[in-house]
This record gives structure tokens, C-alpha cells and sequence, in this order.
């Protein structure tokens, strides 16, 4: 039986992380899961990644059909198929991100994006979703390395949204909340400035009460 799971939070919250750390717990069970990543995925997402992260500049309209012509090439090409196969799927983003971005964050209606959210996903959405929360001005100074980490500014093409001022964070962050109480049987919020290790063990605790729930079996 198949599991799809997306993990959602603002810039720097650690996403990236917490599904890498994820999927290692999976592999460890034994678990056939898959790792896709929005934007990109396929080889329409992978250029729309760097449209939307790079000087084009797309106004707030045109950016929301980037996303979704990427999510919905995504999910037909690699995301559907993998759940039919009767695998788990995590992916390190997926509609709610345009919700709260494209949403929240610019102003656009919200049912606006939500319509286009079902069009390009066909209706399907997460059976879970996990909300790494963080107040942004911490998870941003994560990003720029002034938190002493070392930050993420190797990446030349990373920083569009990343500069964005503090007050688009703050609705994104916001939005996400609002998200995650308005489903609260879909979502699961948890507190991500705590460190790697101790995010991954509450990350880890919903996901493995997840597959028994389904019935996936586990070896952990
Ligand atoms: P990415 O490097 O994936 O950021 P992160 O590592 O924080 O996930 O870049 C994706 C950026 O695009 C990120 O700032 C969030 C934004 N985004 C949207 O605005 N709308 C969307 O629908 C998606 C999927 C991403």
C-alpha cells in the first residue's frame, strides 16, 4: 500500500535536511520510498527551478503557472506512478507551497492558486503533510549563514525568494499555520529549531505510526 507524504516549511527551516534524514530512516526499515523535490523532478522542473530562482523574475501570476506546470509534469511522470506502484513518496514541497508562497506570501487569491493547485495535481494531495515551523527571522539567518552555520551562499542562484523582505516570510509562515489548522487530520506541525538529530526522532515518530496505520511494513 502506498504512502505519500510532503514535507512543507519557509526558507531555511531544513527541509532538505529532515528528507534526507528521512529517507535514510526508511531505507533503514526497509521501506521502497521515493525522494522528488518541487521544483524539478523531471526535466520540465529542472528548468523551471532555474526560471523561477534566476533573473527572469516572473510576476506573481506567471510564477504560480511555473510551479504549477512543474508539479503537474511531476506528478504524471513520477509522483503518480510511484504511489500506483505501491511505494512511499516524500516530496520536499508540493501544492500547499504555492498556497502559502504564491498565496499568502504575494497576495494572490487563494482560491485562485487552490484551483490551479487541484488542476495540475489531478486532486491528488499528501495523506500527511509535516510543517517544519520556525519563526523566519531564525530560519533565514540559517540560510545567510549569520547563525554562525555557514549558511547556503555557495548557491548563486538560491536567493530570489531568500531576499525577499522579512514581512513575505512572515505571511508564508503564517499562511503554513493557517494551512495546518484549518486540516489539522493532514497536518502535523513540528517545531524545527531544535537541532537536526531532534527534529528527524519527531519527523521519524509520525512517519513510523504512518506506516502501521497503513500497514507498510517496517524493519525499524
Ligand atoms: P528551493 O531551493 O527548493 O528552496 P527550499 O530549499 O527552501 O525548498 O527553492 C524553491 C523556492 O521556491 C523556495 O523559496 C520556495 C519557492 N516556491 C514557491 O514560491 N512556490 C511553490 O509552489 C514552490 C514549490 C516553491
Amino acid at each position: 500500500m502506498s504512502l505519500f507524504l510532503s514535507i512543507e516549511g519557509g526558507d531555511g527551516a531544513g527541509k532538505s535536511t529532515q528528507a534526507a534524514l528521512l529517507m535514510t530512516r526508511l531505507k533503514a526499515a526497509e521501506v521502497d520510498a521515493l525522494l522528488v523535490h518541487e521544483p524539478g523532478g523531471t526535466a520540465l522542473g529542472e528548468q523551471v527551478r532555474r526560471l523561477v530562482k534566476g533573473a527572469a523574475s516572473p510576476s506573481p501570476v506567471p510564477e504560480l503557472f511555473l510551479f504549477e506546470a512543474a508539479r503537474a509534469q511531476l506528478v504524471q511522470d513520477v509522483i503518480g506512478p510511484a504511489l500506483t506502484a505501491g511505494r512511499v513518496v516524500v516530496t520536499d514541497r508540493y501544492a500547499d507551497s504555492s498556497t502559502a508562497y504564491q498565496g499568502y506570501g504575494r497576495g494572490l487569491d487563494l482560491e485562485d492558486v487552490r484551483a490551479l493547485n487541484r488542476i495540475a495535481t489531478g486532486g491528488l494531495m499528501p495523506d500527511a503533510t509535516i510543517l517544519l515551523d520556525m519563526p523566519p527571522e531564525r530560519a533565514l539567518a540559517r540560510v545567510d549563514g549569520t547563525d554562525g552555520s555557514g549558511g547556503r551562499s555557495d548557491d548563486p542562484d538560491q536567493a530570489r525568494f531568500e531576499r525577499e523582505p522579512i514581512e513575505f516570510h512572515q505571511r508564508v509562515a503564517e499562511g503554513f499555520r493557517t494551512m495546518a489548522a484549518e486540516e489539522p487530520r493532514r497536518w502535523f506541525v513540528v517545531d524545527a529549531s531544535a537541532g537536526a538529530d531532534a527534529v528527524a526522532e519527531k519527523v521519524w515518530a509520525i512517519v513510523s505510526r504512518l506506516l502501521d496505520v497503513r500497514g507498510i511494513k517496517s524493519h525499524a
